[in-house]
């Protein structure tokens, strides 16, 4: 008999290795042949730990499973959730990155190929660098880190620069609330992503990868690490990677845990043993990179997403999607919502389906009040705003910004003057300290975010030109879009800013 039992984090954070012990145990104990597969997860942490048992009719699901629950899952009495693949959440997902994760074992290269493994690979040996570049570029592929830069344009500048070395460096720092879809499928299917970079590194003439994984993810730095040796020693990387005369190789970095080496040019001092500082752009990474080369810099489920577009062609992926947003967008719901996991969907669903219908509403069972999309930068979503698509324009006009697509639902108990003000913290905390508006402006704006909690109606209009400063005069992201949440609830919640002089009144 084969049991699945998955070793995300996750899962195991909810018990799963307790779980697969028992398991053992008990089959042990009654001279049973079971055979045990630590898979990933399926995404659907709340089900988590998800233990499956392979049938002739299919992996049949048990949800929330306790150690003591063993005996009766063995009995076949323990109550089912019927075949995994027929769970309505998973049912209704449109699985092309996360196709093989929670279903294979996540370092069993064979088991890898023969759900599709590679075949992207093979056939990108087969092209040339330009011809490879374009292949993305058809796909409507854009950087999943949170930007949405069109990838094609970006592996077409570094293919295009002229230099004695390139890099691939993959942004695994994972840092945005809510998010773990990195993390998930380094964890459930590591080599996705060593495929994706050894077809970018033949796309752009790198021969050398960087996975900068954050200090916080220990289980995907072992997995990636072991994912990493087993693709070098069957020929997955290295010198002649399968076969094809061309060389790629990569090995895994660990940051030490701060949110902004997140952004791509204070990675790239970090990964150089610098301190994690933003360099001003220009000059691009992409043409002055990791030690001064020519880098591309993505995101993992941007690299981890590139096999499957060279495995069903180009177009299969371009087919879904909405608008600008081509392909899939693998959401992240967290917070207070009944069904929290990663649900993996064409863009153009709404963000109210998404909470409602796949997230299943708070899990407090109270109104949801807001909904932070994109990480501790993005902007809450009031629930008016709810028929608005995920898609990046879509998002834009609305205010908000999709990011990493993570999502973070709150209900209405939520203060939305103290979120703002944590916005403000994160930023003055998180700040690296190159610029004035958000080495600055952060703190003053939690000082001005205070005193209209004390009352002073006045500090209102200034914080709004502080956040317009910090918009327009931060060198990166981390001060320049904490505005959005900021705003965003001074915006569609000016109650909760009502001074508590007036509140008295
Ligand atoms: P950006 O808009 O400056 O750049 C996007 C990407 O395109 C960069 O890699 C840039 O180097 C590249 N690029 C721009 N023009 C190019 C050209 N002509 N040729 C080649 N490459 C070009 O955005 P940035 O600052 O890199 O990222 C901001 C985003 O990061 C935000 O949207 C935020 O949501 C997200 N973010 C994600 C986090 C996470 O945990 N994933 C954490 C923090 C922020
Ligand atoms: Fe550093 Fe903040 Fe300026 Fe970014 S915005 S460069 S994090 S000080």
């Amino acid at each position: 008999m084969k049991i699945f039992v998955p070793l995300d984090s996750a899962a195991k954070a909810l018990g799963a290795d307790d779980v697969a012990d028992a398991i053992s145990r008990e089959a042990k104990a009654r001279g049973l042949d079971v055979r045990i597969v630590r898979n990933g997860t399926r995404g659907m942490v709340w089900l988590e730990p998800l233990v499956e048992i392979d049938t002739p009719e299919g992996r049949i699901g048990y949800g929330n499973v306790t150690p003591d629950q063993v005996p009766d899952l063995l009995d076949g009495k323990l109550n089912g959730l019927g075949r995994v693949e027929d769970i309505d959440w998973f049912a209704r997902q449109t699985r092309l990155t996360f196709a093989r994760c929670g279903v294979i074992d996540p370092l069993d290269l064979d088991d890898y190929e023969t759900h599709g493994g590679l075949v992207g690979l093979r056939r990108a040996i087969g092209m040339t660098g330009s011809q490879i570049v374009q292949e993305v570029t058809d796909s409507g592929l854009r950087g999943r880190g949170g930007a949405g830069f069109p990838t094609g344009i970006k592996w077409k500048t570094v293919a295009e620069a002229e230099a004695p070395q390139k890099y691939i460096v993959c942004n695994a720092d994972e840092g945005d609330s809510g998010t773990f879809a990195d993390r998930m499928i380094i964890e459930g299917d590591p080599f996705s992503l060593i495929e994706g970079m050894a077809i970018a590194g033949l796309g752009v003439g790198a021969t050398r990868g960087y996975v900068y994984l954050r200090s916080e993810y220990p289980d995907a730095i072992h997995i990636l690490t072991q994912a990493v040796t087993i693709a070098r020693q069957r020929g997955l990387l290295g010198p002649d990677v399968l076969g094809s005369g061309r060389a790629f190789d990569m090995e895994v970095r660990t940051g030490a845990g701060a949110y902004v080496c997140g952004e791509e040019t204070s990675l790239l001092n970090s990964l150089e043993g610098k301190r994690g500082t933003v360099r001003a752009k220009p000059p691009l990474p992409a043409l002055q990179g990791f030690l001064g080369r020519p880098t591309v810099v993505n995101n993992v489920i941007s690299l981890a997403t590139v096999p499957v577009i060279f495995e069903k062609g180009a177009q299969h992926y371009a087919d879904f999607g909405l608008g600008r947003s081509r392909g899939t967008v693998t959401l992240q719901i967290a917070g207070n919502v009944k069904r929290g996991g990663l649900f993996e969907t064409a863009f153009g669903m709404t963000l109210g389906e998404v909470v409602n219908d796949i997230g299943g509403g708070t899990a407090s069972g109270r109104p949801v009040k807001a909904v932070q999309v994109g990480g501790p930068l993005g902007a809450y979503m009031p629930v008016e705003k709810f028929d608005t698509p995920m898609g990046y324009e879509e998002f834009d006009r609305n205010g908000g910004l999709i990011g990493h697509a993570g999502l973070v639902v709150f209900d209405d108990t939520a203060d939305m003057l103290r979120m703002a003000r944590f916005a403000m913290e994160f930023c003055a905390v998180e700040s690296c300290g190159k610029c004035t508006p958000c080495r600055i402006g952060a703190v003053r704006g939690v000082e001005t975010i205070d005193r209209i909690a004390q009352g002073d109606a006045a500090a209102i209009p200034l914080l709004t030109d502080l956040c317009e400063t910090m918009k327009d005069g931060s060198l990166c992201a981390l001060g320049g879009f904490t505005p959005f949440p900021v705003m965003s609830a001074l915006t569609h919640f000016p109650d909760d800013f009502a001074t508590l002089q007036e509140a008295a009144e």
